[in-house]
């Protein structure tokens, strides 16, 4: 194993996939052309690096990377050096984390840089021998830093745009404008690679003449949002879809407000489920993230999961927050690995996007509000492609 990895830091699992950071490292150390060489990682807390700056460079303060070259004074061209072993490189992850936060980066995309920095370290390289060597430096960090972008799992999760809020706002005034039809059709336009809308019952927003036109014009892909009852299942059977998101779905609420219950309703579901199946129509189910409802979903035989992603978004603390983000990246890993592709939507904005984003199982994010929301001011085709920097963002 190239890279020996070892964490001492509280929680780190729900933050970062340990494969990930293995991988991207190895791929660092073939495209550094040391690839038979072996490197320590340690991730470790602010207090741990303290110690470790105190006790090797006489420095009483955390920082966020140090590396201990196996082979001091060694200078950049470590290829043919006798010895395999790289050295440690040790970054703290409560700086990293801040630093992150500071950036407007994702955790994962400023550990890459770390990484990299300690890397180069490692190599010979020196940012503070002299100006020469710093831009050196600079310039091989970015080298680096472009390509670990294309080492990813599965490729970036799709964009689908929820356009009921359009239809909202054309039903408030119960007239023609504006059209949920041209809103999809400038989604595409503008990069998206899905549209997504709700009939629901009482047709508050999007109604029958949207579906029917936007199967005819969206050359991407529409996903139909729909509760389990039998005039909505009708409907989508005649209009075949890409694929439907089943929901629950209450007269009273003012949007979609839980995941879809599987595990009571599993006999009910099941026969929706086998009616499209026999249809060509894939099903995906809206549900919280737990494993019950994972499992049910895959024996009923859904083709995809939504992740609810609601309670992550609305959070009221950074410690809810994070326990919510944990239950969502495990019911991911749990749904990715039963076969199921997994999508998450509900409550994600230009804030709370970039997370979720850069999980490697992730197929496609569902959302609305944010994005018409920033349309009204920025108009829709930036609203599109803002997001759309932030999902490519987060995959480092
Ligand atoms: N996914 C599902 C299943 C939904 O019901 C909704 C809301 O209609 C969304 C995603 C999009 O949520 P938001 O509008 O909060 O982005």
């Amino acid at each position: 194993m190239p890279v020996d990895l070892s964490i001492n830091y509280p929680a780190a699992t729900d933050l970062l996939s340990r494969r990930q950071i293995i991988r991207q490292t190895a791929a660092l150390l073939e495209k550094c052309q040391v690839a038979g060489h072996t490197v320590s990682l340690r991730l470790v807390s602010d207090q741990e690096i303290r110690s470790l700056n105190k006790q090797y460079r006489q420095k009483d303060s955390a920082t966020n990377v140090l590396s201990f070259p196996f082979a001091d004074g060694a200078d950049e061209n470590l290829a043919g050096l006798p010895v395999k072993e790289l050295g440690d490189i040790v970054i703290s992850l409560d700086t990293a984390r801040r630093e992150a936060r500071e950036f407007g980066q994702t955790l994962q995309h400023r550990l890459g840089w770390l990484i990299i920095h300690g890397l180069l370290h490692l190599l010979g390289y020196d940012h503070e021998r002299s100006n020469k060597d710093e831009k050196k430096m600079q310039a091989m960090e970015h080298e680096l830093l472009a390509y670990l972008q294309t080492y990813r799992r599965i490729p970036m999760p799709h964009l689908a745009i929820n356009v009921d809020h359009i239809a909202t706002i054309r039903q408030a005034r119960g007239t023609i404008e504006p059209d949920p039809v041209t809103a999809a059709a400038l989604c595409e336009l503008a990069g998206a690679s899905g549209i997504v809308v709700h009939l629901r019952e009482d047709r508050r927003h999007i109604q029958d003449r949207d579906v029917l036109l936007l199967r005819q014009t969206v050359k991407t892909k529409l996903n139909l949002e729909m509760g389990a009852n039998r005039e909505i299942i009708q409907f989508a059977l005649d209009l075949k879809p890409d694929m439907i998101t089943l929901v629950p779905e209450k007269r009273e609420e003012l949007t979609t407000e839980g995941g879809l219950d599987v595990v009571s309703q599993k006999k009910k579901l099941a026969q929706t489920v086998k009616k499209m199946n026999a249809a060509g129509i894939p099903v995906s189910i809206f549900i919280d993230p737990d494993l019950a409802q994972i499992k049910a979903a895959s024996a009923i035989g859904a083709t995809f999961v939504e992740i609810h992603t609601g309670k992550y978004c609305d959070a009221a603390s950074e410690n809810t927050r994070e326990h919510e983000f944990q239950l969502i990246t495990a019911a991911a890993e749990e749904a990715s690995q039963m076969g199921l592709r997994v999508n998450a939507g509900h409550g994600l904005n230009y804030q709370n996007t970039a997370p979720i984003a850069a999980l490697p199982t992730i197929d496609e994010l569902s959302i609305g509000h944010a994005i018409i929301s920033r349309a009204v001011f920025t108009g829709l085709d930036q609203a599109v492609r803002e997001m759309l920097d932030i999902i490519r963002a987060a995959q480092f």
